[in-house]
């Protein structure tokens, strides 16, 4: 999917949404070896038309795709092989959770996302069957290692969000509905330049974390060395009381937009596609070179930081 983000749009205070005191407790921590029975591995065929072959799960653990320990759970692309450009795409791996979530928080630890020419990584949650009807909601995406992280949600017709929002990002097209300038969504670029790609790497990553109630969707970013995490977020505690965490990175109210009728169970998704609708399309206005199927099939190298490295998914209810 492009996204289209509008220049100087303005970050805004203003509608301060009451607060409602919510505490949520630890209803999933998933971590390391967690990783093989609270996700399904989707084989199948890329829905974004990138230059991957999405493997199954023994496959990914017998090539080393995933990898988990104690306490890490990798996944990446095959960075080793020369592939016949006739042939199926580099091997890559696309997971989504068995179990589905409406009222709830998540966070994701992060330790490294993909990055690389080419690259486009997501986590995400939605329902698949019958998209986009159930909604979705982007938490990290981007492509070609082009920062700051945005944050999207997209919808059937009938979902638009204000300009004016109690958010450190900066909003981008404020209708949610999928059918408008090609599924762009409604996005919100972060602040924080270290939110995506090898500027988060080099950080050594940070905390994603998204919370869906009935009436707003929120979602905030701190880097690793970033001093406001707060203790809860950082300690992977048992309870989590998002009212506390501050302004979040993007803000998405119900001012004109009834979050239950547009957003369903959802699972969590994590792919790591190449080329493809998006990355492929702006390959070389991102800096990047040659042609971007060229550069996936002959330059396995390039593919060696196309990881991700989680330290934990917890979900919060
Ligand atoms: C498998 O991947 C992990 C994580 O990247 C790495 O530490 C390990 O050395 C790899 N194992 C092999 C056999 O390459
Ligand atoms: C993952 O797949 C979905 C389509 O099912 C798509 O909307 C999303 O953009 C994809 N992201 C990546 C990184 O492949």
């Amino acid at each position: 999917m492009k996204r289209l983000f509008l220049s100087g749009a303005i970050v805004a205070v203003a509608t301060i949404a009451p607060a409602s005191a919510a505490t949520y407790s630890l209803v999933d921590n998933i971590v390391g070896r967690d990783f093989y029975n609270a996700f399904e591995w989707q084989n199948i065929w890329d829905p974004t038309n990138g230059r991957v072959n999405y493997v199954d799960q023994g496959t990914s653990q017998n090539l080393n795709l995933t990898y988990a320990s104690s306490d890490t759970f990798v996944l990446r692309t095959d960075f080793t092989s020369v592939l016949n450009p006739h042939g199926p795409g580099r091997n890559s791996v696309r997971i989504r959770s068995r179990k589905t979530y409406r009222k709830h928080v998540a966070v994701f630890d992060v330790r490294h996302m993909p990055q690389g020419c080419g690259t486009w990584p997501a986590i995400w949650e939605t329902k698949e069957d019958g998209w986009p009807s159930g909604g979705e909601v982007d938490i990290l995406e981007g492509v070609n290692d082009q920062g700051p992280n945005a944050a999207t949600l997209h919808t059937t017709a009938g979902c638009t969000m204000p300009q004016t929002r109690e958010q450190t990002g900066t909003s981008g097209q404020l209708d949610c509905n999928w059918e408008v300038n090609g599924n762009t969504g409604c996005g919100v670029r972060f602040a924080t330049q270290t939110s995506y790609g090898p500027a988060f790497n080099s950080v050594r990553g940070g905390w994603f974390a998204a919370e869906r109630t009935d009436t707003y969707i929120k979602v905030w970013f701190w880097d690793r060395n970033d001093p406001s995490v707060p203790g809860e977020i950082r300690n992977g505690a048992g309870n989590a009381n998002p009212d506390t965490w501050g302004i979040p990175a993007a803000y998405f109210p119900d001012t004109s937009c009834h979050i239950p009728r547009f957003f369903s169970e959802n699972n969590i998704i994590i792919n790591l596609t190449l080329c493809g609708d998006w990355a492929g399309a702006v390959y070389g206005q991102s800096g990047c070179p040659g042609t971007c199927i060229d550069h996936v099939n002959n330059n396995p190298a390039a593919f060696k930081d196309a990881y991700f490295d989680f330290a934990a998914i917890r979900v919060y209810q």
